[in-house]
């Protein structure tokens, strides 16, 4: 029976997916796996009976990532899970711009008291007119989990789309609609585009991304979605563009002290993810992880290990899955003791991130314990596991 702790409550349709092999524990120190989201594990004392924790989120500084790779704990998390959820906020946030519904609303708040309302709002409607985002251009800066989908939306919705990510995966590339415009630098979208929406991770090329260099190349009126993080735009430049009108509204799902403050902004309390489904979503794709790494010993969508899969255990095959340093002539040290245990090795994978190595060797027979003892012994294996079927 492999035993779950959930370091915080975890949703229960990803928690339905798990069988009768698994139960719940309340015990950390004698857990095989654990399930979080927010909750620091940086001063728990990990257990050796611990294979993987899975963080049903994107974020990960919660987690030791270096404390855990270093004990073979496989850390996963859930990229993308919560696009649609993002996606969605983002074209509202467009519409937002696009006209001042906040300023519509907020007015018959004003005048609820008005017994004449339905004819003063006729007078008073102009003022919060505005423009329609069909025909318009949109610039998508960044095409991952996210920006694809907010692309393609936008798109369906009659917009011209331009996208740019220098690091395009195949994946994310074969989802893109063929009618969005991928071109080669973010200088073409900052001098074309209406809208200008980041979707980029931050990091120290991307911190300060949007900033006077960039604004000073865009269209007069842009408007500018940040749904991504606060630092990537450069807050006393914005604050100055909005104030020229050089950028007509600012729409960020990432306030600070500065920007909550600034004119002609819109932002949202951080409501990108906040969806019942984006929290489904990263449950079910936590557990997934998590089972078939426990099952199968596969990795999938890990922060700290490789990815690494050589699929379903097969019937009557005994897979050998090992954590280990990624130093030189490791393998050949496997294969020699699998030699020495005389099993034939059907098929096998190896692969390194940084510091740390992952491989799975799949035998057509059990291997004797000292054999496995004479793996696990070695000085670069963290974790070395068996599992039948
Ligand atoms: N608002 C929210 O609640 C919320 C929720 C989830 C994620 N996010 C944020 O949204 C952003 C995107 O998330 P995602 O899940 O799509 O990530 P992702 O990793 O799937 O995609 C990011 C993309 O940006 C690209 N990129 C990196 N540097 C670039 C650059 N200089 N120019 C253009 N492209 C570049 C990468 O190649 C990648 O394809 C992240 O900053 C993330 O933290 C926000």
């Amino acid at each position: 029976m492999t035993k779950i702790k959930c370091l915080n409550p975890i949703s229960h349709v990803g928690m339905d997916l798990l069988t009768d092999n698994y139960e719940l524990t309340d015990n950390f120190a004698e857990a095989d796996a654990a399930l979080v989201r927010s909750a620091s594990v940086h001063d728990l004392e990990l257990p050796d009976s611990l294979l993987a924790i899975a963080r049903a989120g994107a974020g990960v500084n919660n987690i030791p990532l270096e404390k855990c790779a270093d004990k073979g704990i496989v850390v996963f998390n859930t990229p993308g899970a919560n696009a649609n959820g993002v996606k969605e906020l983002v074209l509202a946030g467009m519409l937002l711009g696009a006209r001042d519904i906040i300023g519509g609303a907020n007015w018959v708040q004003d005048h609820k008291e008005d017994p004449a309302i339905n004819k003063t709002v006729e007078k008073s409607k102009k003022q919060f007119a505005g423009t329609e985002i069909t025909g318009k251009k949109l610039g998508v800066i960044g095409l991952g989990a996210i920006g694809v989908l907010v692309a393609n939306a936008a798109n369906h919705l009659g917009m011209e789309v331009y996208g740019c990510d220098p690091y395009l995966s195949v994946e994310h590339a074969l989802n893109l609609s063929h009618n969005i415009h991928v071109v080669k630098d973010n200088d073409t979208i900052y001098e074309n585009c209406d809208y200008i929406t980041v979707h980029v991770p931050l990091l120290d090329a991307t911190r300060g991304m949007i900033n006077k260099d960039t604004i000073a190349k865009m269209k007069d009126g842009v408007i500018i979605l940040n749904f991504a993080r606060d630092l990537l735009v450069n807050d006393e430049d914005m604050a100055e563009a909005l104030s020229t009108g050089k950028v007509r509204k600012y729409i960020t799902d990432f306030p600070n002290a500065k920007s909550a403050n600034m004119p002609n902004t819109i932002a949202i309390p951080h409501l990108g993810a906040s969806t019942e489904e984006s929290e489904d979503n990263c449950a079910v794709m936590a557990v997934k992880e998590l089972t078939d790494y426990i099952e199968n010993g596969n990795i999938t969508n890990s922060v700290n290990y490789p990815t690494c899969s050589l699929g379903p255990v097969p019937e009557g095959v005994v897979r050998v899955c090992i954590a280990h340093r990624n130093v030189p002539n490791v393998i050949g040290r496997f294969t020699s003791i699998l030699g020495e245990a005389d099993v034939n090795i059907r098929d096998m994978v190896s692969k390194s991130r940084g510091s740390y190595s992952y491989a799975i060797f799949d035998l057509d027979h059990p291997m004797q314990s000292d054999y496995l003892e004479k793996l696990s012994d070695m000085n670069a294996v963290l974790k070395v596991r068996i599992i039948e079927k």
